[in-house]
C-alpha cells in the first residue's frame, strides 16, 4: 500500500482534483466549477486520496433523486432536500495508484456515514468499463426508462445507471 490516506476534501485540493479528472476521465470533462460547486454544496460527499498536499484519487458524492443522472459538466446549482438518495458522481484515481486496494474503504466509509445520516440509496454512472468493478463495491444494475436511457448519451455508449441499498437485503450491501 502507498503512502495515500483518504480525508475529507478541501478547496485547496481542487487544482489536485481537476488533475486527477482530467487523467482518468479524458472523454467526460468537467470544468473546475463543478468540482469547486459540489464541494461547497455537499463537503460531507467530498474526499481526496492524498499524502501531505498531492492529490492521487478523489470521490465526489451528493444528495440527488433516484432515477434522474445530473447532467455531465454542468453547475447543479443546489441540492434537493432528499438526504435519502444520494448519487456518487466520481471515484477516480491516477493511475499510479490503481489497483493498490484504495476503492473499498472510501466507498465503504461513504455507505456508512451516509446509512448513520438515514439515507437508503446511492446511485450511480458506471463509466469506462467499470460495470464489473461498481457490481464488486455493492450496486446493480437498474434499468431505466427511455428518458433515462437518453440523459445517459451524454455519458458514452458503456455506461449504466447502477444501484445501492444501504437498508434491509440489498445488493450484497451490509444490512444496518
Ligand atoms: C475504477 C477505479 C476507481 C478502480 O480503482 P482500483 O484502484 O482498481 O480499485 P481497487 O484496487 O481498490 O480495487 C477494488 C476492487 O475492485 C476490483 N476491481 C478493480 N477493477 C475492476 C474491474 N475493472 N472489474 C472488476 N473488478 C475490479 C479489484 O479486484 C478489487 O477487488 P477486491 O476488493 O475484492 O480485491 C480506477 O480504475 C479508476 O480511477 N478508473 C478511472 C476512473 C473511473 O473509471 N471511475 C469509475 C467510473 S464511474
Amino acid at each position: 500500500m502507498s503512502g495515500f490516506a483518504w480525508r475529507p476534501m478541501r478547496p485547496a485540493d481542487i487544482d489536485g482534483v481537476v488533475d486527477v479528472a482530467r487523467v482518468a476521465f479524458p472523454d467526460h470533462f468537467e470544468a473546475r466549477e463543478c468540482f469547486e460547486e459540489r464541494l461547497a454544496l455537499f463537503p460531507q460527499g467530498c474526499f481526496v486520496l492524498a499524502s501531505d498536499e498531492e492529490v492521487k484519487g478523489y470521490l465526489i458524492a451528493y444528495p440527488w433523486a433516484l432515477g434522474s443522472v445530473p447532467p455531465l459538466n454542468s453547475l447543479l446549482g443546489g441540492l434537493p432536500e432528499t438526504r435519502a438518495e444520494f448519487y456518487l458522481h466520481d471515484l477516480a484515481f491516477h493511475p499510479h495508484v490503481r489497483g493498490q486496494g484504495h476503492a473499498r474503504p472510501i466507498v465503504e466509509r461513504l455507505a456508512a456515514e451516509l446509512r448513520a445520516a438515514g439515507a437508503e440509496r446511492i446511485a450511480l454512472v458506471s463509466v469506462n468499463d467499470s460495470l464489473a468493478f461498481w457490481r464488486g463495491m455493492g450496486f446493480e444494475p437498474v434499468s431505466g426508462d427511455e428518458a433515462m436511457r437518453r440523459k445517459l448519451e451524454s455519458y458514452g455508449g458503456d455506461s449504466t445507471y447502477m444501484m445501492r441499498k444501504l437498508r434491509g437485503a440489498a445488493n450484497g450491501a451490509p444490512a444496518s
